[in-house]
């Protein structure tokens, strides 16, 4: 059973955001977690916007059900797509998204040149483009759409000729374009940055997210007075759809 107070909610279309969960669980050791895997509707990154957000909202009332006192949206084209839906329809739950680093890569960059992976729904959202905006105005930003490492990851093929081909493809351009920074704009592309870092071989940094909204999910926790007590036993319970 979940810790008093419920488990932290999280989902994903696919396995993704496990990188998150990963971060969250070595943050928060008591805080018991229940992750939601959607395969079945797998890639989200070139649905509809609409659909994203049948989904979402199908993900997150499971979770609710369930108990959980927090969402952690671990997808950034679920959060682009259905983030202020979810918030407006559940008030009383807090949510935690996610959207690709932009700003820490553009304020970080010597070259004047970011590159971004993510989906075509990230890329399509007001989020990414706010950012961006605010943020990015001095810098080139490359962004680059890389669903097909989704597929990758869900097929647990993170290294060997064949992902490095896929990887290598998306990857070189943005360094051939000067590139300094290169953005991980989906939850699953995390898994790949070995293989990223491989083929960066020093000339650009990848950024990964997880840390930080890790980071925000306990800080949202303690402020709203949800964190699970030291003294918790805590549960982690995975759903694939
Ligand atoms: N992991 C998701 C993201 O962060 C989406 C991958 C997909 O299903 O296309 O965008």
């Amino acid at each position: 059973m979940a810790a008093k107070g419920g488990a932290v909610g999280f989902f994903d279309s696919g396995l993704g955001g496990l990188c998150i969960l990963d971060a969250f669980k070595t943050l928060c050791p008591h805080e018991s977690t229940i992750y939601i895997a959607d395969s079945k509707n797998c890639p989200y990154g070139n649905k509809p916007a609409a659909e994203i957000v049948k989904l979402a909202e199908s993900n997150t009332r499971r979770l609710l059900r369930r108990g959980c006192k927090m969402v952690v949206v671990a997808c950034n084209t679920a959060t682009a797509a259905a983030i202020d839906f979810l918030r407006e329809r559940h008030p009383e739950t807090p949510f935690i998204g996610i959207e690709p680093a932009v700003k820490p890569a553009a304020l970080r960059s010597k070259t004047g040149v970011v590159g971004v992976l993510a989906t075509a729904g990230t890329f399509g959202g007001r989020l990414y483009n706010e950012t961006k905006a605010k943020f990015a105005r001095d810098v080139t930003v490359i962004a680059t759409v890389a669903d097909e490492f989704v597929e990758l990851v869900e097929r647990n093929e993170v290294s060997g000729a064949n992902a490095e081909r896929a990887v290598r493809a998306k990857v070189e351009p943005i360094l051939a374009a000067g590139c300094d920074k290169i953005v991980l704009g989906c939850t699953h592309f995390p898994h790949l940055k070995p293989l990223i870092e491989k083929i960066c071989d020093g000339r650009a940094e990848v950024i990964d997210p997880s840390d930080a909204v890790a980071r925000q999910a306990r800080r949202v926790l303690s402020a709203r007075g949800l964190a699970a007590p030291a003294s918790a036993k805590p549960s982690h319970i995975f759903i694939r759809t």
